[in-house]
């Protein structure tokens, strides 16, 4: 059993009554202390027991500038894993240098492609028929593909991005004449990249996915003469959702990966770099949100309404995920079963279904935790709901970090 790293900050009720008064609800809420040190650990990790090593955060997670600020003052060679112009765009504004990232699209367009190629961004491709494509735009000095090992693993079936089913990578057996194909036309310098699922705490899987990793960029090296410069094993370092799950042990899990590594690539100064691309290692447990209670109901079931529902956070209704809640302040004994649902016309807005909770009333406060990761980046309008505020909050002071969105700024863009 893990308690929640800020649960504590959740009895706080003072500074969460302080902060509904300063900004209203639903507000996400990102803790300072957590991010540095989801940042520092696994730049910690890697520096021990990689020669080389580089960290791109996976800027679709959250691409709050602000945030990726502060990430980047943590570990100054940040770079981003971007996969829209947009997200470009925000490692821009952050100040992230374009030459630390890459890009990672998929079924992208020939302008996306461009954009990227422009900023000095790596580019990392997600088929051969996008290497054709993207010679009709420019000729890039190094290229990654992204690989589909044939099996993946995540959280959900739906966060599961590589196997049978994934619409991500190129698959195992194609992989050689992808490579094949940009040696043809040039490229001397190679990556090779394998996002597989998200959310995984299972160490043996980790081992397995760097294993069909290796096999693979050994074939393609020994078939085609090239070398590799990295091999990132994208994102999907899984956090705990809930109490009863474990948390990876970034020292066992990085040693074994090492030993892997250097058992392939024995001659350390040429053996290629690791990147790894943390989206909700980074941010996912450091941001939460405060909702409110609207109303209760007492129907063939108890729900509980409060002002964030499925517009606010999608990831219960589209996963059925599961994220830990706690009544602001002391918790106090259960004493039933509710689903929280928000305020939106669909019967699939819950935020927690059946779940077991302290007797709350109209106007208390509930935080819905580890929603720093796909929380606000996944938040939507429908219903015409403006989407929420964002606050950082740093020991007791708290500031505004993106404002909350209006009904008049929904409608900016229309022409009436
Ligand atoms: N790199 C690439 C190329 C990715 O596609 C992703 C996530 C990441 C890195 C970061 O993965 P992470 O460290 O966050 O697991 N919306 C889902 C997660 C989808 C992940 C998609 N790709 C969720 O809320 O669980």
């Amino acid at each position: 059993m893990n308690t929640h790293p800020l649960r504590e900050l959740i009895k706080n009720a003072k500074l969460m009554s302080g902060i509904r008064q300063s900004y209203g609800t639903p507000t996400y809420i990102y803790v300072k202390g957590q991010i540095e040190h989801n940042v520092n650990r696994l730049k910690n990790t890697l520096a021990t027991y990689f020669n080389k090593s580089h960290i791109c955060y996976a800027v679709k997670a959250n691409s709050n500038p602000h945030l990726l600020r502060l990430m980047k003052s943590v570990h100054p060679a940040l770079g981003g894993d971007c996969s829209s112009p947009g997200e470009i765009y925000a490692a821009e504004l952050s100040d992230i240098d374009p030459q630390h990232c890459i890009y990672t699209g998929n079924y992208e367009s020939n302008n996306d492609i461009a954009i990227a190629l422009d900023k000095g961004i790596y580019l990392n491709l997600d088929d051969e028929t996008s290497f054709d494509r993207l010679l009709s735009v420019g000729m890039p000095k190094r290229i990654s593909f992204r690989l589909n090992p044939g099996f993946g693993k995540g959280t959900f079936s739906q966060i599961t991005t590589a196997g049978e089913n994934a619409k991500f990578g190129i698959p195992a057996e194609k992989i050689i004449k992808a490579y094949q194909k940009a040696q043809d036309a040039g490229i001397k310098q190679f990556g090779l990249q394998c996002m597989a699922g998200s959310g995984n705490l299972d160490e043996d899987y980790w081992v397995e996915l760097l294993t069909a990793i290796f096999y693979h960029t050994k074939k393609i090296e020994s078939k085609l003469g090239i070398s590799f410069d990295f091999i990132s094993i994208g994102g999907g370092l899984g956090i705990p959702y809930k109490d009863e799950d474990t948390p990876l042990d970034y020292d066992r899990l990085f040693s074994k990966l090492s030993n892997l590594m250097y058992h392939n690539y024995p001659d350390k100064p040429s053996a290629p770099a690791l990147w790894v691309e943390p989206g909700k290692s980074f941010i996912g447990d450091a941001g939460f949100i405060l909702s409110q209670v609207t109303g209760l109901k007492e129907s063939y079931k108890n729900f509980v309404g409060i002002d964030a529902g499925m517009e606010t956070l999608m990831r219960p209704a589209l996963y059925g995920a599961y994220h830990r809640m706690f009544k602001v302040g002391e918790h106090g004994m259960n004493n039933g079963s509710y689903d929280f649902t928000g305020p939106i016309c669909e019967n699939t807005d819950r935020i927690a279904i059946a779940r077991e909770f302290p007797k709350v009333k109209e106007d208390d406060l509930i935080a819905i935790m580890d929603a720093g990761a796909y929380g606000y980046a996944m938040s939507h309008n429908f219903n015409t709901r403006p989407r929420a505020a964002e606050v950082l909050l740093d020991g007791n002071a708290h500031r505004l970090i993106r404002k909350r969105e209006t009904i008049e700024d929904i409608f900016s863009g229309c022409n009436v």
